[in-house]
């Protein structure tokens, strides 16, 4: 059987990304409405990289790792792991690819199952796995992943239960659970923000170092931008609105020249302790309304026309399409006023009046 033979017709080679979304999108039918929770997506993240998602709750972050995780399959558009979509993968590939790629949840008290102790929920996966087969040979990687993620002694920790440990000590119960098969890919949606900054700190700096010394690539993904720069500054940053990416580029250019107005409205909102960085952010546009509009009603052309400051009247009709920044090549932004801008006698004003796109 072909089963572990690779796929012919799969494009696998060394040079593939570990993960691919290629104009993937997801469409939840609610009540009768269709919501399109993540529209036309690309990104793509290779072995030692780091991709940070940010953007506001509702912005689609989740659903977008969910798919690269292969959680939920995409309404339409494409998700790959080394180069073979996931839905021509054979059962040897979807294997390694559930091996490889791991999701975790950072709620430490939502991913815990609360009567598992700390020893059987790291054992489960490795013997699924077939990682570990005695009692001694768990017990083993049981204590080498405890010390990975700084539970020391390991031994005081394996028989406690999720109720036993504070807060900071189940979040890396959960990030071992994720390093339990050696994956390649770790998603980590830090989706709540409970933990204060030092152990959350601590914890990056554990998985910077997974990267670094294992080459293990990341999707990380975060509300706040000041994580976003603390962890991906030598990665990408891919910004995300109403379902699509609205920037993407090197963390340092997006974080220092963000060119969309959403980003630069984000960026706004973190507090900044230098005074005069704080004057230059001061200086900025700013957004019109703090509302986010509905997914199952949507503003018609850019989504981001209601609240942009820069909206022109072909911002009402026109749907604008990632393209690099004039001013910054490096970055790639939905936002026609940004990528293309209109000679300044026929740009549209704010008072609207019939512009053409
Ligand atoms: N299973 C589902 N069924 C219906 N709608 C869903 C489902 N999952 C997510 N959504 C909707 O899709 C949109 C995007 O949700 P998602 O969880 O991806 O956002 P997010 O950026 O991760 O937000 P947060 O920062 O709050 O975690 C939201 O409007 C959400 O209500
Ligand atoms: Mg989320």
């Amino acid at each position: 059987m072909p089963e572990t033979t690779p796929d012919s017709t799969s494009h696998q080679s060394s040079s593939a990304p570990l993960i691919e979304l290629d104009h993937a999108s997801q469409v939840f039918h609610v009540k009768g409405k269709d919501l399109p929770a993540v529209s036309d997506v690309s990104l793509s993240v290779g072995a030692g990289e780091v991709l940070c998602l940010v953007g506001e709750s509702g912005s689609g972050k989740t659903t977008t790792a969910r798919l690269a995780a292969g959680l939920a399959p995409p309404s339409s558009g494409s998700v790959r792991f080394e180069g073979t979509d996931l839905t021509e993968m054979t059962r040897a590939q979807r294997r390694e690819y559930r091996r490889a790629v791991q999701y975790i949840h950072q709620d430490p008290y939502a991913s815990l199952n609360p009567i598992r102790s700390v020893r059987s929920t790291l054992s489960v996966p490795l013997r699924r796995h077939g990682l570990a087969h005695s009692a001694a040979e768990v017990d083993q990687r049981v204590d080498e992943l405890l010390t990975t993620v700084d539970l020391m002694p390991p031994e005081s920790y394996s028989a406690k239960f999720p109720h036993q440990l504070s807060g900071g000590q189940r979040q890396r119960v959960s990030v071992a659970r994720g390093l339990t098969l050696s994956p390649r890919l770790l998603i980590a949606d830090e989706s709540t923000s409970m933990l204060d900054v030092s152990i959350r700190v601590s914890l990056l700096n554990m998985l910077t170092k997974l990267r670094k010394e294992d080459g293990v690539g990341f999707i990380y993904i975060t509300h706040d931008l000041a994580l976003a720069k603390y962890f991906a500054w030598e990665g990408r940053t891919a910004v995300m609105y109403l379902g699509k990416i609205v920037e993407v580029g090197p963390t340092p250019q997006v974080i220092n020249n963000p060119q969309h107005p959403y980003t630069k409205a984000l960026l706004e909102a973190v507090p900044e302790p230098d005074p005069e960085l704080a004057r230059q952010k001061k200086a900025g546009g700013g957004l019109l309304s703090a509302d986010i509009p509905s997914l199952s009603d949507l503003p018609s052309g850019c989504t981001f026309h209601p609240r942009c400051p820069l909206a022109e009247d072909r911002c009402r009709e026109v749907i604008p399409l990632l393209r690099s920044a004039p001013e910054a090549p490096a970055q790639d932004v939905a936002c026609m006023v940004v990528t293309d801008p209109q000679p300044a006698a026929s740009a549209g004003t704010a008072a609207g009046g019939g512009g053409l796109p």
